[in-house]
């Protein structure tokens, strides 16, 4: 039952929204109308409808250093073409990660846009968050199609179905009885502490929910399904639909960790694209497809900004629960993709696995460079164990994005100082620590490789 007293105090006070309102309305209003103005979703889907990767394939598509392997000895023994190939295999790998968080994107725009719909006068969100859900569709299908006919091109099948066995999400609630009844009991906290936040509970969570049979899914292994047990996955989903306007608005936290990593990784693309067009030179489909991307994403970066750090306001402070709800996920966000380095992949703050291994391992034994499992071995060992330049690199976009981080957080005064100064992120951007892990990876890496 509705407890209507409780939930007469979430109800967004008048007068506060409207002193609060027009300074963040009118941000809103203008993204909006900005974005249904543009055209870059239309760009995008022309030049994913046209790409044949031939066409595309004797250019660089970004700078060098935007090179999958940049850095490592085996770069600097790699042939011109084979540079090329690295430098598309990085546009690949990138826009694959990208895709799989945009899709996780599309379902918590949509359970958190019910919520706002729900608590009433946020029209002009639930409409951005449509809007910007159908323009991830599009995103989504190019990344998917330009980077897999791309990769299928330069390395084949054999490397593609490991890397996709890693990424496949297969979530273990409902079947694994252990997770679903961990995922139940946290429901069942949440749905308790939540529940003078029931009127405004999501409608498409709802549905979800008995499209599951009341179990939560989120598909795929983007920035919030990576690395995070399925049980709080499904806790988090529950939390940001359940009606709490705090905590719907706290999903666009996460959602932030995410622009500013795609900002990071996007933006000398787009130096890189504007470079071409002044020098008047042939631009690659997908260089124009980064450049489109960064600019419809500025409009989704203004909404996260905006809903994360302001909108929130418009209610009643959050509760000790809607905090910690809150300072778990972005810990949990923070340990799971931001704790480490790569050597190998300029823009990748995971530590190395055996799964990112046993890639690089069929890369190395495809066409592109033909080597023996032997040879393959010994180049794996050069590239994930010995200092190089490509670590130094790592560290330098590391320490951009740690420090990115902090300034959005700065002033987020309900976080928790291991969240707001990123220390698990911080720790993580170590040389030396990341070696001597690779080590031991690549020892174990390289028993199974030989058996
Ligand atoms: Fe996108
Ligand atoms: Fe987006």
């Amino acid at each position: 039952m509705v407890d209507t007293l409780n939930n007469s105090a979430l109800k967004p006070n008048s007068a506060t929204v409207e002193a609060k309102g027009k300074r963040h309305s009118k941000i809103i209003d203008i993204t909006y109308r900005s974005n249904v103005d543009s055209d870059y979703t239309e760009n995008i889907e022309s030049l994913d409808k046209s790409f044949k990767y031939k066409e595309h394939s004797d250019y660089y598509w970004s700078q060098p250093e935007h090179s999958l392997l940049y850095g490592t000895p085996v770069y600097e023994a790699a042939s011109p073409s084979q540079k090329i190939a690295l430098n598309h295999l990085h546009w690949f790998t990138k826009y694959n990660y990208t895709a799989e968080t945009e899709t996780e994107t599309i379902t918590f725009n949509q359970i958190t846009a019910s919520v706002f719909q729900e608590i009433g006068g946020y029209d002009t969100i639930c409409q951005e968050l449509e809007l910007e859900t159908e323009q991830e569709y599009s995103h989504v299908h190019a990344f998917r199609k330009m980077g897999l006919m791309t990769a299928m091109s330069l390395i084949g099948r054999k490397p593609l179905q490991n890397l996709q066995k890693s990424h496949s999400y297969k979530s273990n609630l409902g079947r694994n009885s252990w997770v679903t009844a961990q995922y139940y009991a946290l429901r069942f906290l949440a749905k308790h502490m939540l529940k003078s936040k029931q009127a405004y509970y999501s409608p498409y969570l709802n549905q979800l929910e008995a499209a599951e049979k009341f179990v939560i899914t989120t598909p795929t292994k983007g920035i919030l399904g990576r690395g995070i047990a399925d049980s709080w996955q499904g806790f988090f989903t529950f939390n940001w639909g359940a009606g709490s306007p705090f905590l719907a608005c706290q999903y666009y936290t996460a959602r932030m960790m995410g622009n500013i990593l795609l900002k990071g990784m996007e933006y000398p693309l787009v130096k890189y694209y504007r470079q071409l067009a002044k020098q008047g030179e042939f631009i690659p489909a997908p260089t124009a497809v980064s450049y489109y991307h960064h600019l419809d994403e500025a409009y989704h970066t203004t909404m996260s900004k905006v809903l994360s750090r302001d909108v929130y306001k418009d209610f009643h402070q959050p509760t000790a629960y809607e905090k910690f709800v809150a300072n778990i996920a972005i810990y949990m966000v923070q340990q799971a993709s931001f704790s480490g380095m790569s050597g190998i992949f300029p823009h990748r703050y995971l530590k190395d696995d055996r799964f990112l291994m046993l890639f690089i391992y069929e890369i190395f034994q495809s066409s592109l460079f033909g080597m023996s499992s032997k040879e393959a071995l010994h180049w794996l060992e050069q590239c994930f164990c010995r200092e190089h330049e490509g670590f130094h690199r790592a560290k330098q976009n590391h320490q951009h994005l740690l420090n990115s981080f902090r300034s959005f957080f700065d002033d987020l005064d309900y976080l928790w100082p291991i969240n707001r100064q990123m220390k698990l992120m911080a720790k993580g951007g170590n040389i030396d620590r990341t070696i001597t892990n690779n080590i031991k990876t690549f020892r174990q890496f390289s028993r199974l490789a030989v058996d």
